[in-house]
């Protein structure tokens, strides 16, 4: 687990400290146990069976965390996959063709025939897709994707359901979507929905849930394939200090007893699964950085450090909030008001922020040479870093107790430099 011993940072029994001098800055670092935890609350806190997960890998690809979230969650954990190259990191983390769902936007046919030929559910996004994917692979499974007209989550970025979204069937265009299965003779094994991320209340959930299971109870006789209904990811964690987890026994009740009644009325138990990204991820990262540079604005004392939103893009990208610690003095005095900021050439690269711009933070007071811990960074982190500024991304680490291991060396410039 993280914590803090003795105003000290640690991942699992290390100290954060000694992670970060020897693999050197920056650097993610993941805690297998949060990981392993938050598969089994999943796992044990939704009572409904059949029931299963679909990894968002998204959230992190890291072939060493996907290869953990199947040993913790064997015969319920699968993955959802967003492209070729995610079926592909799925496959090779030993999950099985018929545990991945390829949950596909604005695809070309040959991604299409990738998870077609691996023998990959494909879910659909459009009508148009479909009528593409009916031609492929007639006489096929098939699973498409709805907009029930429902969006939440922290960000609009994050929205995915309503009007302004690019995602799903439109609703009221389910109709035409089984027109077009029955033409190529498909078989409607699910139906999927997804309203967004980083949602932390469940009342939102159950709405979208009962617009969704509306659908499926008017289409009912053109649903006699149906195995599954798949209600997306979403499920927030939180990273202000001010925000409360999601009530879990409470989420896991509610969704469960839904489903049941839903599955009594339908005349048959169909499997209930869910696709969480950042839940079983987010907890377990840290991006550790070190400080290189400290001056003063008339407004705002920057402290630089030697990674940016090349590697973390949350703050740039939706104003987020991650808590930032000074590993080995967490919550030492004196403290003062400090914009910490990346070493990439925008002014936006600042990762005390939020969407309007710098919000200066408390931190005990830093010098160059500080080692930072960026907290709450193992969703959405790595996964969307990115070589901007020429700069190489940084390595992965996975903490087991007292043990470290490289899962992802450091890039070099032969890595960002093509021909080099
Ligand atoms: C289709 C789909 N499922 C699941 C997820 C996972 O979302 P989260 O990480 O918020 O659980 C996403 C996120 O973008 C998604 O697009």
């Amino acid at each position: 687990m993280i914590s803090v011993k003795g105003n000290s940072l640690f991942l699992g029994e290390i100290p954060a400290a000694e992670l970060a001098g020897r693999f050197g800055t920056p650097v993610y670092a993941y805690d297998e146990e949060t990981i392993r935890s938050k598969v089994r609350d999943l796992v044990q806190g939704i009572g409904y069976r059949p029931f299963r997960i679909f990894y968002a890998a998204k959230a992190n690809t890291n072939l060493s965390i996907l290869r953990l979230i199947r040993e913790e969650g064997k015969g319920v954990v699968g993955i959802d996959a967003v492209s070729p190259g995610e079926i592909e990191v799925a496959l090779k983390a030993g999950f099985k063709p018929v545990e991945i769902i390829f949950t596909s936007t604005s695809v070309t046919d040959e991604e299409m025939k990738f998870a077609i030929l691996r023998k990959v559910l494909v879910n659909c996004d459009s009508l148009s897709q479909l009528e593409r994917y009916g031609r492929l692979s007639p006489n096929s499974r098939v699973c498409f994707r709805v907009n029930p007209d429902v969006g939440a989550g922290h960000h609009g970025h994050v929205i995915t359901g309503g009007p302004d979204s690019k995602f799903g069937i439109w609703a009221a265009d389910v109709g035409k979507a089984l027109d077009i299965a029955e033409k190529y003779n498909l078989a409607v094994v699910g139906i999927h929905e997804h309203i967004g991320s980083g949602i932390l209340e469940t009342e939102k959930f159950l709405t979208a849930m009962n617009v969704l299971l509306s659908i499926v109870e008017k289409n009912k006789a053109r649903l006699q394939g149906l195995e599954f209904v798949d209600f997306g990811g979403g499920i927030g964690v939180p990273y202000r200090p001010d925000q409360k987890p999601i009530d879990f026994s409470r989420f896991g009740r509610a969704v469960s007893s839904l489903f049941e009644d839903f599955c009594g009325k339908f005349g048959r138990k169909l499997s209930l699964v869910i696709e969480p990204g950042r839940y079983l991820v987010a907890e377990s990262g840290v991006l550790f950085c070190t400080v290189n540079t400290v001056k003063s604005t008339p407004k705002h004392r920057f402290v630089g450090v030697d990674t940016g939103f090349n590697h973390l893009i949350r703050p740039m990208a939706y104003g987020s909030y991650h808590p930032i610690v000074l590993v080995d003095n967490c919550n030492g005095s004196p403290r003062e008001k400090v914009a910490v900021c990346g070493n990439i050439c925008e002014s936006g690269d600042v990762f005390t922020r939020n969407e309007e711009g710098i919000v200066d933070r408390e931190l005990p007071v830093l010098k160059e040479g500080c080692v930072l811990a960026i907290l709450v960074a193992g969703a959405y982190g790595f996964s969307m870093a990115s070589t901007y500024n020429t700069r190489p991304r940084p390595p992965e680490v996975l903490v087991s107790g007292k043990n470290a291991k490289l899962i992802r060396k450091r890039e070099d410039l032969k890595h960002v430099i093509y021909g080099m």
